[in-house]
């Protein structure tokens, strides 16, 4: 979707691209169709027993159902604060407090507020190509002209933006998926986190440091977030993949000045969150052993499903080199040259399968024979059922495709 010019629309918003993935979530919804498209956790996995314990818990306190504080409950901000420093976010700053914590309503929100309090029209915005589509519409509503930067298998390609700021480039702020990328799966390696962190720092810009997955690594793993390297790091928290999206819970972590003018704008967003999902997530989040193994069983989880995937994939699409997932939800898989996913999809979803064909994240580099996947919305079997559809909808007719 995307609106047309009118003297009723601004310019703007006439400017921002459709999510090609929302979109496609009404398509892939129907029942005969296998969804890798959306970014969707485990329906099986949501801890919706014990979601109903600590509604049930919070609904004894009328305050649960009251208006709230606009930065967030109280008991989450500090629940939230805890684990952010048990990440290291806070490095030799020292741990995260409450009051450095704003919670917003997913981390969409806080990507879509901090854009508005940060960017004024025509600023400079770093991106990753590929790149996360929520965050590419979120800059391109505020107007910005946003500059894609590669990635390869350590996640940013630093360097490149290393040059493009010796050339003269002023961005005001660098958008990065650090963990587990979405949609490329890569994670960012430690010194290319300390490396971005001191750019940040020398040349003036704020990184936006976007980690949903960063708790998914399926042996517990992940290196010490951007923000453990410098104060130029506004990092970005979820409680959608790690306990489910439908609380609609995210945090925002950042610098005093950043966290005010996020609040205010929240103010006129929507006064405050919803107190009983933000209660509900500070009982799970902060009951640490009930969550310590939550994650164990998401990450084991996760596992068996990226291997059952790219096993499939091997076996059922040996023309396609896929990703080899490490945590996260999404595999990135590219065909032969002279493939186009794009093309491909309607007879995939006739097929009975769906994902998102790679140009729906492409910033600068066009990518029309690249696809993810989400492997984590279906138990193995079903998986490998879904391999096999893709398989008759890409199968690469002979003669054509392989690159030479
Ligand atoms: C990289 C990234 N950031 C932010 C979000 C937004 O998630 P939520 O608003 O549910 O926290 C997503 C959702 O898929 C994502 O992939």
């Amino acid at each position: 979707m995307t609106l047309s010019p009118s003297p009723t629309i601004s310019a703007r918003t006439a400017g921002v691209r459709g999510s090609a993935i929302r979109d496609l979530l009404t398509l892939t919804a129907r029942p005969d169709v296998i969804s890798l498209a959306g970014g969707l956790p485990a329906a099986d996995l949501l801890p919706r027993e014990r979601i109903a314990a600590a509604a049930a818990r919070a609904l004894t306190d009328p305050a649960a159902v009251q208006y709230g504080e606009t930065a967030g409950l109280a008991r989450l901000r500090e629940v939230v604060a805890a684990h952010e420093t048990e990440r290291g976010t806070g490095g030799a700053r020292g741990p995260v407090l409450p009051g450095d914590v704003v919670v917003t309503s997913g981390s969409q929100q806080a990507l879509d507020l901090l854009a508005r309090a940060v960017l004024d029209p025509g600023d400079a915005v770093v991106v990753e190509d590929p790149g996360y589509v929520g965050a590419l519409q979120v800059f391109q509503a505020a107007g910005a002209v946003v500059v894609p930067v590669g990635l390869d298998a350590d996640g940013m390609r630093v360097d490149e933006l290393a040059d493009l700021l010796a050339g003269g480039l002023r961005p005001r702020l660098v958008h990065t998926v650090s963990s587990f990328h979405n949609p490329r799966g890569v994670t960012l390696a430690a010194e290319r986190r300390r490396a971005l962190a001191e750019l940040a720092d020398r040349h003036g810009f704020l990184v936006v440091e976007d980690d949903p997955y960063g708790l998914l690594a399926f042996d517990g793993a992940t290196p010490a977030p951007v923000a453990a390297h410098g104060e130029r790091v506004v990092r970005l928290g979820s409680a959608s993949k790690v306990l489910a999206p439908a609380l609609r819970v995210g945090w925002l972590v950042g610098p005093g000045e950043v966290t005010a003018a996020v609040e205010l704008l929240r103010q006129g967003a929507d006064l405050c969150g919803s107190t009983l999902t933000q209660s509900i997530a500070a009982d799970l989040l902060g009951d640490r052993d009930w969550f310590a193994g939550h994650l164990a069983t998401l990450r084991r989880e996760g596992a068996a499903r990226a291997a059952a995937f790219t096993t499939a994939v091997a076996e059922l699409l040996p023309d396609a080199v896929g990703s080899d997932p490490t945590g996260g939800m999404f595999c990135w898989l590219e065909f032969p040259e002279g493939t186009d996913t794009t093309a491909a999809l309607p007879r995939a979803l006739d097929a009975g399968v769906g994902f998102v064909p790679g140009s729906a994240f492409a910033v600068g580099t066009p990518l029309p024979a690249a696809a993810r996947c989400c492997f984590a919305s279906h138990p193995p079997e079903v998986l490998h059922e879904a391999v096999r559809r893709l398989a008759t909808a890409l199968a690469v007719p002979s003669g054509r495709g392989r690159s030479t």
